[in-house]
């Protein structure tokens, strides 16, 4: 088992990510552990995961005598809403949840950046405790606090900030994954490497070579702890930072992953094979802005191809695409901030006022190719 610690210099409290195999199990004592109270919780998942690993988490926390009640959500992105979140709210309510209990969530993504909304706004916030169960949720969506629900408006609009009380990693759970699924968690892996820099890059590639567990178990570790790194240090992400330390430096390839969701109404793509994409996509502007040797670019394509296939671009329009960089929520003064590179480990925030439509759409039809 191995522990990292996210210590915060503004508001809010330390926490820890714990990470091991088979830990699921004994997520009872680990969250009495962790809360330092025991009292009622409220088990958010959603009907799949649930079926696969909701027994086994209530039973772990009942025996450590937490009185558990749930909220399942049906499956999907299109039910990330203000809808569901009313629904999760009055179930809270319902149960008589108070504001020293607590909220779990267990599932990818999707369930916790739903629960954690909820657990920051039911009785004007409530502590949760983050069970990742999907390759993108365990390196990225469940460590950082950033929580929300999707709009009509856009993805991510309506959310908060609100960190977790702890968070339980059990790679094992990865066993019942989709391979598709593992591919949108190994697209945000990418993402990390390529902002983190060669080390991380190398151990990636590695992984992707034979796919041995232990590590595979490493890697997140290490994933982890380069984001818990950068979110410590720039927890709300500052509007007016533009250093590479930056949290905005995450969103590295999410200006066309976005763009492309949204274009294709969010039911085409999984989230991380879209940042796949926008990976590919910020490193080809960044090349024909000079930035970024033609080497570099070309180990990204490797990588990220190695990462598995990735769904098709053919049947989507660059000025749909085009149009919905409009919206994204990097916008800063009317003007998109796009996040590049100018080698491994070295991302510069660039205003998109300097790059013509037709060095975006030339960048889009190259990535078309992958
Ligand atoms: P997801 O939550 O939709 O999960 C993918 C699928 O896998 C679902 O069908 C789910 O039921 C299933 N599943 C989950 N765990 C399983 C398991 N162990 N075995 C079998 N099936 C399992 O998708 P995701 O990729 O985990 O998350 C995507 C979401 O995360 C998006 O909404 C995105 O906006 C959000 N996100 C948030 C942050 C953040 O910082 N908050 C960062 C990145 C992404
Ligand atoms: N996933 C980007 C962030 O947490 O800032």
């Amino acid at each position: 088992m191995r522990e990292i610690k996210i210590k915060f210099a503004e508001r809010s409290s330390d926490y820890a990510i714990a990470i091991g195999g088979g830990r699921i199990s004994g997520v009872g004592v680990w969250a009495a552990a962790t809360l330092g109270n025991i009292g009622k919780v409220v088990v958010i998942s959603n009907t799949t995961v649930f079926k696969l690993y909701g027994d086994e988490v209530e039973r772990s926390l009942n025996s450590s005598g937490f009185k558990t009640s749930r909220f399942l959500m049906q499956d999907g992105e299109e039910f990330k809403t203000l809808a569901t979140a009313t629904k999760a709210l009055k179930a809270m309510s319902t149960v008589g949840l108070e504001r020293t209990d607590a909220v779990v969530a267990l599932g990818g993504g999707v369930v916790g950046d739903l629960a954690g909304f909820v657990s920051s706004i039911y009785l004007r916030g409530v502590r949760f405790l983050q069970i990742p169960t999907t390759l993108l949720a365990m390196v990225d969506s469940s460590v950082g606090g950033k929580t929300g629900v999707n709009a009509a408006f856009g993805k991510n609009t309506i959310g908060s900030f609100h960190q977790p009380a702890g968070v339980l990693v059990d790679t094992t759970v990865l066993s019942t994954l989709a391979e598709r699924e593992m591919t949108a968690g190994l697209c945000e892996m990418v993402k990390h490497a390529v902002l983190s820099g060669p080390k991380l890059m190398n151990e990636t590639r590695l992984w992707l070579a034979d796919r041995e567990d232990t590590l595979l178990r490493r890697l997140i570790a290490a994933n982890i702890l380069f984001k818990a790194k950068i979110v410590a240090g720039d927890e709300f992400e500052s509007t007016s930072r533009t250093d590479a330390r930056s949290r905005k430096i995450l969103n590295f390839g999410h200006t066309l992953a976005h763009a492309l969701e949204k274009a294709t109404n969010y039911s085409y793509f999984r989230h991380g094979e879209a940042v796949g994409y926008g990976v590919l996509y910020a490193a080809e502007l960044s090349k024909s802005l000079a930035f970024l040797d033609k080497n570099d670019v070309k180990l990204l394509y490797d990588v990220v191809h190695r990462g598995g296939p990735l769904p098709s671009l053919a049947n989507i329009d660059f000025d749909s695409v085009f149009e919905a960089f409009r919206s994204d929520k990097k916008n800063v003064a009317g003007s998109l901030q796009m996040i590049l590179l100018k080698g491994l480990g070295r991302p510069i925030i660039v205003s998109s006022d300097g790059i013509s439509r037709r060095q975006h759409e030339a960048a889009f039809k190259r990535i078309d190719k992958f």
